[in-house]
């Protein structure tokens, strides 16, 4: 069978490079891919955006399966377009995606099922926002969220720790700066905690959780610094215990499912949960309906079963047909980004050491890289590479991950030295 992935960052290289290894899989295609998604599906030249192009290769081409990577096409309708033609596509469609396209929308899904959240409001008029700051500051909080509605590339929340920061947040979300997203905010009370992500596929009718992982979302050591897509990851999370599991199982995905049924989703995918393990038990952060980067990488590097056939249960609602089998240990993911991201970088160096990186079986998933003119490959993105490495336990994998990134370098790449920090501070 013929599989085509759609996307171009180290989530989609990860999602092909599982999907070569399945035995069903004769050809992997990517859409339009990178210089390291080359090595395990052929790249085609089609926009990620231009989904009448990619539903008319999957129809000419005999895709089996299109599995879409990024939250853009899914929360655009690529599902939609893919479905209207009978293609068979791993996603759910523009609704749904709501779910992660409009932080209101989510909230009153929550509200609704039942699913732990923190307290929030939803406002359009910049006053009553600002009111309702006022008046929380004035209740005792000593810090609030303030997040922009609509997707904005991870940028449209911030973590205000007092009153005035909050209140030029509104400032800034109603004077554009998160474009349409910001016309329409939610305040939400600052929750204190560690942070896991819950990966759970969910085809409709059954719900099933993909093993834990933590990202690490600030640029420094430590937890310092500006916040990024993630610049690191590990599987499992300890934080996320068996209660932790089970509660979170109940509250969160039963309730979720329920709320799918009841609202008649077309929801065929993964949602990725985004969760503060609070002092009051686990309350949800976000929803997401597309896999976390680079989470998947750690979780996809350990888990055992076959993605297509997985995968294309979620599709034929067969998903409680499958059983999730694991490696036993740990995985452990490294991003090397470009030096000054999340600010403003500079692209077009040449990566050295590549090969290298992985002669000891470490796997290099490629998020920004091209071929430079000479066959050589270039850095293009802020986060360039996720290195991943498995091990026995998780001092192994991160020591194996971190032998493997010191033998890569460009001009200014620089990556966090202290990945799955918490998960060795455990072990204490
Ligand atoms: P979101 O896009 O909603 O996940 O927010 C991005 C990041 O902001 C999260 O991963 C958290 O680190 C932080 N964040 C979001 N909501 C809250 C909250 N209510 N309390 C504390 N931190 C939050
Ligand atoms: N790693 C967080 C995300 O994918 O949004």
């Amino acid at each position: 069978m013929k599989v085509l992935v759609v996307g171009s960052g180290g989530r989609e290289h990860v999602l092909a490079w599982k999907l070569s290894k399945s035995s069903k899989v004769s050809k992997v295609f990517c859409a339009p891919g990178n210089a390291g998604i080359a090595n395990d599906a052929e790249c085609i030249d089609i926009a990620a955006d231009n989904y009448e192009a990619l539903a008319s290769f999957a129809e000419s081409n005999n895709i089996a399966l299109t599995m879409v990577g990024p939250e853009a096409p899914l929360c655009d309708g690529i599902v939609d377009v893919f479905n209207e033609k009978g293609l068979k596509v791993f996603g759910p469609d523009k609704y749904a995606a709501q779910l992660e396209g409009s932080k209101s929308f989510a909230k009153n899904f929550m509200l609704k099922y039942n699913i732990p959240t923190a307290k929030s409001g939803t406002f359009t008029d910049p006053k009553k926002a600002k009111e309702y700051i006022e008046n929380e500051f004035a209740n005792g909080e000593t810090a609030i969220v303030v997040k922009a509605d609509g997707l904005a590339a991870g940028k449209g929340v911030i973590v205000a720790m007092d009153k005035q920061t909050a209140l030029d947040a509104i400032d800034e979300c109603f004077d554009g700066a998160f474009g349409d997203a910001g016309y329409k905010v939610v305040i939400e009370e600052c929750l204190i905690g560690e942070e896991a992500s819950i990966l759970a596929l969910c085809d409709g009718k059954t719900i099933i959780s993909l093993a834990s992982s933590q990202d690490h979302k600030r640029v420094g050591d430590g937890d310092t610094g500006l916040n990024t897509g993630g610049m690191g990851a590990y599987s499992p999370a300890p934080v996320v215990t068996e209660e932790i599991n089970e509660f979170i199982r109940t509250n969160v995905l039963d309730n979720f499912l329920r709320g799918v049924k009841e609202e008649k989703l077309n929801f065929h995918g993964v949602l990725f949960v985004g969760v503060m393990i609070t002092d009051k038990g686990p309350k949800v952060l976000e929803f997401n309906v597309r896999f976390g980067d680079p989470e998947v990488q750690a979780v996809m590097s350990r888990l055992e079963s076959d993605l297509f056939e997985v995968a294309n249960a979620v599709v034929d609602e067969r998903l409680d047909e499958i059983k999730l089998q694991y490696i036993d240990g740990s995985a452990v993911c490294v991003v090397m980004a470009s030096g000054g991201y999340p600010g403003s970088y500079q692209k077009g160096f040449t990566i050295s050491g590549l090969k290298e990186a992985e002669a000891d079986g470490a796997k290099v998933f490629h998020a920004g890289t091209a071929f430079a003119e000479d066959g050589s490959i270039i850095n293009t993105g802020g986060r360039v590479l996720g290195v991943t490495a498995t091990g026995n336990d998780i001092k192994t994998a991160i020591n194996k991950a971190y032998k493997a990134v010191e033998k890569i370098n460009w001009d200014g790449s620089f990556y966090r030295k202290d990945i799955a920090y918490r998960a060795l501070d455990r072990l204490k």
